[in-house]
């Protein structure tokens, strides 16, 4: 991945935050070594902070690969809070069950396998935060399906909505046309309010108002 952040910037970011626990630091060996596209710590930190900020319970995750960025929704839930974990991998389910009970978090996480967008369709009632990371050709079904499932003052919050700085180019491949699509949608749709953070790949957050 090219990096949206300039390097020293990005450096000097991570110099900042705190080092992680035992768990977090093996997966993230683990997705340097096997290419496994995980958020990171800095924006796991966000991830964590969001659910505290919006007192999030339940949450839903749409591709979790092997729960990285699930430890932290589930850090930022606390005891009383829940995830779901969705990912069409098994193996990657399986890994992920691994780390969630050696980080004691078994408790607060429902593993599920199969398309995240059929999981969210079999599921019931309303989410705190939905959490974005699938395949990106998704992206503006996502926002589809994910908004009405929100409570409101709920959040969506979505990865990648920057692909390297390819949305600025136009006649882009068929991902990055889905991700420009997803963009506009979250700015000019009513009833939501959306921001971009340009940290590691673009964060998208987008509130449901009404
Ligand atoms: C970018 S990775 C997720 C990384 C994870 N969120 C993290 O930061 O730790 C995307 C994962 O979603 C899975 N995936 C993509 N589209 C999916 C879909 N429609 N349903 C289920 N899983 C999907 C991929 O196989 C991959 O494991």
């Amino acid at each position: 991945m090219s990096h949206i952040v300039d390097e020293s910037v990005e450096n000097y970011l991570q110099g900042l935050i705190p080092d992680r626990d035992e768990v977090l630091r093996e997966m993230e060996e683990q997705a340097a070594k096997e290419k496994i596209p995980i958020v990171g710590p800095l924006v796991g930190r966000l991830l964590w902070q969001l659910c505290r900020v919006a007192g999030a319970r339940r949450v839903l995750e749409l591709g979790s690969a092997i729960g990285y960025s699930t430890i932290w929704l589930a850090r930022g839930v606390g005891e009383e809070g829940s995830v779901i974990f969705t990912d069409w991998g098994e193996e990657n389910a399986r890994t992920a069950k691994g780390y969630f009970e050696r980080a004691g978090l078994l408790g607060r996480i429902d593993v599920r396998t199969g398309d995240s967008l059929e999981i969210l369709d079999q599921l019931d009632g309303e989410f705190d935060l939905i959490f974005n990371d699938v395949d990106k050709q998704f992206y503006p079904t996502v926002f589809e399906k994910a908004v009405p499932r929100l409570r409101r003052g709920g959040l969506l919050v979505c990865d990648n909505v920057l692909w390297s700085g390819k949305v600025t180019e136009a006649g882009a491949d068929e991902w990055t046309e889905a991700i420009r699509k997803y963009n506009r949608l979250i700015h000019e749709t009513p009833g939501v309010f959306s921001t971009i953070l340009p940290l590691r790949d673009g964060i998208g957050i987008t509130m449901k108002e009404a």
